[in-house]
């Protein structure tokens, strides 16, 4: 079934979000949940929506997960606008972030009031960004950060009726240009100052320890994308190293590649 953020992630229960960019890592991810019987957090951003189709999700994402006995929660990764967030909801995401993170703070203040407004208004749960996580989000432009400042999460949280808050702690999308170094003393800082979970996005490249130590100080929700296209990529690889010159054998060989890195993250975080 399809559910929403809030009943799969808490503190005291952090979960990784894993971003949905192939036919196969949604396999992947669906087989992983409902084979161990454990709610799976699946995100998609605008770019893999459009890349992969709104009615992918819409007719076959959405109905498929929906029908599941495992839940399941189905979250639209930084939303830019309202109208995204709007049409997220309209696919049938159960859960959206909007992101104004590249905004000053009152205009994404602004803005997050009215995206949380929507997602109210649909009964599902909503994240949003402050101070801003560098990287691209899809891409591998560089874009800097804006670490997150405690007095801005404080004022943002009281501001914007959120259910999570995804900060920049030394954290960045993509690949890593050179090793990342996560303020942890950050982490516990905001976790402090907020009430709602923190989310850590750019989850790929962060060294293992540094992620479980992280949500040892308050980040809730890690976001993992790259890694899953990396793991695509080698699998299809792979398979053609072997000599495999059949499509379903090369997909196949991308699938089991991305289950195992699912399979080392679950193992990561599992209580
Ligand atoms: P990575 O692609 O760096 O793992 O980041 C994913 C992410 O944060 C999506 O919002």
């Amino acid at each position: 079934m399809l559910t929403d953020l809030t009943r799969v992630i808490t503190s005291n229960r952090p979960r990784f979000a894993y971003n949905v960019t192939s036919v196969e890592g949604f396999g992947a991810l669906l087989d992983w949940g409902e084979t161990h019987q454990k709610a799976m957090v699946l995100q998609c951003s605008e770019r893999y929506l459009k890349d992969l189709g709104e009615d992918f999700f819409r007719r076959l994402v959405v109905p498929r997960l929906d029908e599941s006995p495992v839940p399941f929660v189905l979250h639209l990764d930084h939303a830019g606008s309202l109208e995204a967030v709007l049409k997220g909801l309209q696919i049938g995401f159960s859960s959206v972030m909007f992101d104004g993170s590249t905004k000053p703070l009152n205009e994404n203040i602004a803005l997050s009031q009215q995206a949380a407004k929507l997602a109210r208004m649909a009964e599902v749960s909503f994240e949003a960004e402050v101070g801003h996580v560098g990287g691209a989000e899809d891409g591998d432009e560089e874009e800097a950060a804006l670490f997150t400042r405690v007095e801005d999460a404080k004022a943002f949280a009281e501001a914007v009726p959120l259910d999570f808050l995804a900060v920049s702690v030394g954290n960045a999308h993509g690949r890593y240009r050179r090793p990342p170094k996560i303020q942890l003393d950050r982490i516990a800082d905001l976790a402090a100052a907020v009430s709602v979970p923190l989310v850590l996005h750019g989850g790929t490249g962060i060294p293992l320890s540094d992620l479980v130590e992280a949500t040892r100080r308050g980040m809730a929700k890690i976001n993992l994308g790259t890694e899953l296209k990396l793991a695509w990529v080698a699998g299809v690889q792979s398979a053609l190293a072997a000599g495999e010159t059949e499509l379903d054998r090369i997909r196949a060989g991308a699938r089991q590649s991305v289950t195992r890195v699912i399979q080392s993250m679950e193992e990561l975080l599992a209580p």
